[in-house]
């Protein structure tokens, strides 16, 4: 079978290469894709938000399963444009992407079905935001509504960064319209861990659990980014945090979209704060985590396409979900500046390295072929991705792989996984 996927980062190089495995698969295309991706399928220059241009491509290519791996054309509907063109889709249509598009959606949806979060209220007048900050609690959570690149959230310790806070997201306008409506949300503490899942609208199946590392620099400083390593299993995602989940948090989530005549069909990403008062939904997404695909990925024993067929037609019941007995590591190798800004077109070298070595994987994130080889293209290069038999084991193996790499400005934490030590 062909299989376009949609998007461009380490997640889609991750997804194309499970995608690769699969013996259903015969060609591999991507759109707009990334070098990396490129030496396994074949990339097609459309922008994952061209959807006339996907839907034609799809049609005119006999297209037989599109993957979209990214929340922006999940958002604003690329999947239903895709289903009424005929083209079998694994994603959730718009009217469940909601899930990640709205913040506020989510919160109201966790609100009504008793699904345990931190406690909040909406705003859609800043007016109104900043009266209701004169008699909070500190710190406090502000969040843009909509999708504003992993940036919209705002820590704020004092009264007076909360009351800046909402005038940059709802006045100034910092995150564009996701800031049209804003939540305002209690400060919590714990252990963060992601979850994912495959859903087919009424049966929900997790995948083993993650941890993302979000800061810039080493010790959880600096600035939010997209994510700068993962590892994965989560050793503080216990049994007991398992079924308290199991009980209260994914069901729950897929029945309360159901019952809102949202029927949710692809990957839910469970963003989870473990907190005194157990485990609290910080967010959800509607689709793989990235860095978290390069880890989780790896280790899962299905194929791909069959659990995404599953998916699409609500099977997934029948499908023994099953991950490996051991561990992997993701350190991102990032242009030094990363996320504000930094330079690009510098040669990548070592790539070579990975070839045919078990248990090694480069996702490639942000990168361009030039002349004979590999140059950087973004904040966000590369993503190094060890498996190794326990997390201290798969931590040494990517930090070791990190080092056959080189380009000028290349940056890392050199503090991914640390969390193992103290588990
Ligand atoms: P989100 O995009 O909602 O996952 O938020 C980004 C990051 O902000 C999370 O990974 C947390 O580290 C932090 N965060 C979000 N909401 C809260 C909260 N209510 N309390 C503490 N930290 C939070
Ligand atoms: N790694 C977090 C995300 O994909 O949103």
């Amino acid at each position: 079978m062909k299989v376009l996927i949609v998007g461009s980062g380490g997640r889609e190089h991750a997804i194309a290469h499970s995608v690769a495995k699969s013996e259903k698969v015969d060609k591999i295309f991507c759109a707009p894709g990334n070098a990396g991706i490129g030496e396994i399928a074949e990339c097609v220059a459309i922008g994952a938000m061209e959807f006339d241009k996907i839907v034609d491509f799809a049609k005119n290519n006999n297209i037989d399963l599109v993957i979209v791996g990214m929340d922006d054309p999940l958002v604003g509907g690329l999947v239903d444009e895709l289903e009424k063109a005929g083209i079998r889709t694994f994603g959730p249509r718009k009217n469940a992407a909601i899930l990640e598009g709205s913040k506020a959606f989510s919160k109201d949806l966790m609100k009504k079905y008793n699904i345990p979060t931190a406690a909040y209220e909406n705003f859609d007048d800043p007016n109104k935001a900043l009266e209701y900050l004169e008699t909070a609690k500190f710190p406090i959570v502000l969040k843009a509504d909509g999708l504003a690149l992993g940036k919209g959230v705002l820590i704020c310790n004092t009264l007076e960064e909360a009351k800046d806070g909402v005038k940059s997201i709802m006045m100034d306008k910092k995150f564009g319209t996701a800031g049209n409506q804003m939540v305002i949300e209690e400060f919590m503490t714990g252990r963060e861990v992601s979850v994912l899942s495959f859903v087919d609208g009424k049966t929900i199946k997790i995948m083993s659990s993650a941890q993302d590392h979000k800061r810039a620099k080493d010790g959880d400083e600096g600035l939010n980014t997209g994510g700068m390593g993962t590892f994965s299993p989560s050793p503080f995602y216990t049994k007991e945090v398992d079924e308290f989940c199991k009980k209260y948090i994914y069901q729950a989530t897929v029945d309360a979209m159901a019952a809102e005549g949202r029927e949710f069909k692809g990957v839910i990403f469970f963003g989870l704060m473990l907190t005194e008062d157990g485990p609290k939904v910080l967010e959800y997404n509607a689709r793989f985590g990235d860095p978290e695909a390069q880890v989780v990925l790896p280790r899962m024993k299905n194929d791909l396409i069959e659990v995404a067929e599953a998916c699409i037609d609500g099977t997934l019941d029948q499908v023994d979900l099953q991950f490996e007995d051991n561990a992997a590591v993701c350190v991102v190798l990032a242009s030094d500046g990363y996320p504000v800004s930094y330079e690009k077109g510098f040669v990548i070298k070592g790539l070579e390295s990975f070839d045919d070595k078990d248990d090694y994987y480069v996702f490639h994130a942000g990168t361009k072929k030039a002349n004979d080889g590999f140059v950087t293209n973004g904040g966000r290069v590369l993503g190094v991705t060890a498996k190794g038999k326990d997390l201290k084991d798969a931590r040494r193996k990517a930090y070791e792989a990190t080092e056959w790499i080189d380009f000028e400005n290349k940056y890392m934490r050199h503090d991914i996984g640390k969390a193992i030590d103290e588990a």
